[in-house]
């Protein structure tokens, strides 16, 4: 058996050197790291990995050339030209789908030109999987919503194939979902019914797929199952977690240790507050930091006693919105570290940038306090690798209710992210925690996600994938 994992970026991207060499670099973001993690560990598993490798060449020998190195890590590119990458990811991937889907309505376009190449891509990357598919020994695995109409295309070549689906996003509430032209969404849920298993984060995504496939597709659902003109599809939810054994044994690794200690010389005397995030309007950076400046004009006494690191990783920065939240992250950074500074002390510190694993466990692990407040997510690693890193169960973290993972999170401090003064009142109370009750809430959580980690994840979807499938042989043989 191989499992063939679909998504539209690759768990690497090649960057060019500065001898125009080609350099492979992790991809950033939930998806890449959390089945990258998968991927790295069980070293039995034979899988293939088909996506974008985030270089946009056309000539045929360039092509060939990266097709081969990528085959020594399991991965199989498919080439997207500018003019794809224009229309379908900066397009409707990501000025239709994803503002829509967490609930930005009013930034999202309709434009009918990026849907028809959100279509021909998609096609495109049937045509691929087709050089590589074996239909009675392969699992096609479909992640998230760029290729949520790749399901049905393969359906179509390959009737007894094992596909499933997982959105990595929310799914909407149906009067969001209803935005979409009536063709494009209904197409849209056709092609996820091309698979056996829809998979999301939480219950309630799950809901609002059951409820548009209700409206919009005229089809019933018992228990998730969906009786789709006599093909089985099983709709389920299945939150997405996180290697936790790597963070927490890194962590307690002796060069973390001592990196969190510099870290926590660097700022002496200082509380550290940490934030780190993809650059994206959805993770509500900028409340975070207006929040950050209502709990320093609330209680003047904790100035230059606290210190917020904040790292983005920048992201998408071809589409407008993604530009104008980096200039207002960078002003509104610049206008409350002038009101604020003192000789002695900023109270922000920023980086535009990513940090290597060690160093991210060791800030996880420096730091008193943790922000995560998307205004919508559909699940957030962060919150989940921040408590894993924990390991002297020691620091508090301030969670977003409009996060996924805040459905299994539920010692943390959950906040409104459109609440500034909600989360300027959580830091307070965060520091006023005492070291008793941040050990408590940890260690609580830390069970909950050791249990239930990303093998535990994959295990889960694979087998209910595989009891689809044998549910759909013997609805056939009856
Ligand atoms: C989110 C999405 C992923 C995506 C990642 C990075 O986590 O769910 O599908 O890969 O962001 O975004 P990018 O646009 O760089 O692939």
């Amino acid at each position: 058996m191989r499992i063939v994992i679909v998504s539209n970026r690759l768990p690497v991207s090649i960057t060019k050197d500065k001898k125009n060499n080609n350099k492979f670099q992790k991809s950033a973001g939930g998806l890449a790291t959390s089945i990258g993690a998968y991927t790295e560990k069980i070293t039995e598993l034979s899988y293939t990995w088909v996506g974008w490798p985030g270089i946009g060449t056309t000539i045929k020998s360039e092509q060939d050339e990266i097709t081969d190195s990528l085959q020594n890590i399991h991965c199989y590119p498919v080439f997207l030209t500018e003019k794809e990458m224009d229309k379908f990811y900066l397009g409707f991937c990501n000025r239709t789908i994803w503002p829509l889907f967490h609930y930005f309505p009013t930034i999202a376009s309709f434009k009918k030109e990026y849907y028809n190449m959100y279509k021909s891509v998609n096609l495109k990357f049937a045509k691929a999987l087709s050089n590589i598919i074996n239909e009675n020994e392969d699992i096609i695995w479909v992640h998230d919503y760029h290729l949520m109409l790749l399901p049905s295309l393969l359906r179509q070549s390959y009737p007894t194939l094992a596909i499933g689906f997982f959105l990595h996003i929310p799914f909407p509430a149906y009067e969001v979902f209803q935005l979409l032209p009536s063709q494009w969404r209904i197409e849209i849920i056709e092609g996820l019914l091309g698979a056996d298993l829809i998979g999301f984060h939480t219950h309630e995504y799950t809901d609002n797929f059951l409820r548009a496939t209700l409206r919009f597709a005229g089809l019933e659902n018992h228990l998730g199952v969906i009786n789709n003109k006599g093909r089985l599809v099983k709709v389920g939810t299945h939150p997405i977690s996180i290697d936790y054994l790597k963070f927490s044994k890194t962590a307690k690794s002796p060069s973390v240790i001592s990196k969190t200690q510099e870290i926590k010389n660097q700022f002496k005397n200082k509380k550290i507050l940490f934030s780190v995030d993809r650059l994206d309007y959805t993770k509500g950076i900028l409340n975070r930091l207006l929040g950050f400046e209502y709990f320093l004009d609330k209680y003047p006494a904790w100035r230059e006693s606290i210190t917020l690191i904040i790292v983005v990783v920048p992201s998408r920065i071809g589409v407008f919105h993604y530009q104008q939240m980096k200039k207002q992250i960078d002003e509104t950074i610049g206008r409350i570290n002038g009101k604020f500074s003192t000789v002695e002390w900023t109270p922000i510190v920023y980086k535009f940038g990513s940090l290597d694993f060690e160093n991210l466990v060791s800030f996880y692990s420096a730091s008193d306090i943790m922000l995560v407040t998307p205004l919508r997510d559909g699940m957030n690693l962060v919150a989940k690798e921040f408590i894993a890193s924990k390991q002297e169960k020691n620091g508090v973290l301030i969670l977003s209710e409009m996060a996924g993972s805040a459905k299994e999170l539920l010692e943390a401090l959950i906040i409104n992210p459109n609440s500034i003064e909600e989360i300027g009142e959580a830091i307070k109370k965060a520091l006023d925690m005492s070291k008793e009750e941040q050990s408590q809430r940890i260690e609580k959580m830390q069970e909950r996600i050791s249990r239930y980690n990303v093998f535990r994840w994959v295990s889960d979807y694979l087998n209910e994938l595989n009891k689809t499938t044998l549910l759909q042989k013997q609805m056939e043989s009856q």
